[in-house]
């Protein structure tokens, strides 16, 4: 099978991971990252063996495929741009900056399915890719009540959108995928404190069918942790997102009444991003590989806007 030929628009602090995972994937080849930033640019086309352009319009022409991470804020600009020229996209996330650009995206993309309908779409929802997250969901794990914590020290970029599209958005992908069901209502608090955006936030959400969540975003925590506790009907897990670790007790019947019991689960670590990404070249290529489609992560945007406004409206208190 002839190799898919990508571009990287947007090498930054995670795209230089995109250009090195494609440069170095059997089924891709890296024929060009895109920055404005010549010197970054540069740097990064140097170290993976590729050439550098300031423009995405300069490689369409001799790409099949744009992974864009570059910042949220020109997502839609630059998926639209990638579709109209018929490419296959992924799309860091979130989706896009505001519910109207995911709009705009979306259009783009059904347009773009009208004329080729084997077009592929997919959103950098790496959690999902994470192998502890894919061997909770082998599991056929169902939580009732789930606990989701995601903070870290300030990273001193992504400031043009608040933690909840930036961080908080993951666990909301993560929950309504594992969930299955939509959210019903959402309560929120939050406050800004290094931007003039929210950095720390706290949300309840309900599911349609039952079930609660709450869900902790931070970007100015002393230190990093990225957690998921969740119970089910008699079972119980608890995940840890770096170290890929998957605890599972299970609450069974024993001789003397109930017993709890730890589940063994198998685990293979590896790199998220890179699960992800050749997920998305093999559904290129026409085989089957599960990616997160732009709908999927437009309902993580619809529900991250609830938790905006019900944190706009928590801070109305404050003033
Ligand atoms: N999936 C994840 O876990 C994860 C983690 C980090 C960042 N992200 C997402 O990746 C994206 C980039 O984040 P980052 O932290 O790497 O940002 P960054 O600021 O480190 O890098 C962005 C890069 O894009 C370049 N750029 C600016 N305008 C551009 C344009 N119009 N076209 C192409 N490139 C352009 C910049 O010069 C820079 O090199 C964001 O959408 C962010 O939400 C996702």
């Amino acid at each position: 099978m002839s190799k898919l030929r990508v571009a990287v628009s947007g090498v930054g602090s995670l795209g230089q991971h995109h250009a090195r995972i494609a440069a170095a994937s059997e089924r891709t080849e890296l024929v060009a990252v895109v920055d404005p930033s010549e010197a970054r640019g540069r740097e990064i086309a140097e170290k993976f063996g590729t050439s550098w352009a300031a423009t995405l319009a300069e490689v369409l022409p001799s790409v099949d495929a744009v992974q864009i991470a570059a910042p949220t804020g020109f997502h839609h600009l630059i998926g639209i741009e990638a579709l109209a020229a018929g490419k296959h996209v992924i799309m860091e996330k979130p989706l896009a900056a505001s519910l109207s650009e995911g709009e705009a995206l979306l259009k783009a993309l059904r347009l773009a399915q009208a004329a080729n309908p084997k077009l592929v779409a997919a959103v950098g929802h790496l959690e999902r890719f994470n192998p502890a997250v894919q061997a909770l969901r082998r599991l056929g794990f169902k939580p009732r009540f789930a606990e989701a914590t995601r903070v870290s020290p300030f990273p001193m970029r992504s400031m043009e959108v608040d933690v909840i599209m930036d961080v908080m958005i993951h666990d909301l992908d993560l929950l309504l995928a594992l969930w299955g069901k939509p959210v019903m209502s959402v309560e929120a608090v939050g406050v800004p404190v290094l931007t003039k955006y929210a950095d720390l936030v706290n949300a309840r959400l309900s599911f349609e069918g039952g079930g609660f969540a709450t869900v902790t975003a931070s970007r100015v925590a002393r230190k990093k942790e990225r957690t998921f506790r969740a119970f089910g009907e008699n079972a119980y897990a608890s995940l840890d997102f770096a170290t890929q670790k998957l605890e599972v007790l299970r609450l069974v019947a024993g001789a003397d009444g109930p017993e709890v019991v730890p589940e063994v689960v198998d685990i293979v670590q590896d790199e998220p991003l890179k699960l992800e990404l050749e997920a998305f070249y093999t559904a290129c290529q026409g085989e089957a590989g599960e990616t997160v489609s732009w709908s999927d992560a437009f309902e993580a945007m619809r529900v991250a806007e609830q938790v905006q406004r019900a944190v706009a409206k928590s801070l109305e208190s404050l003033q």
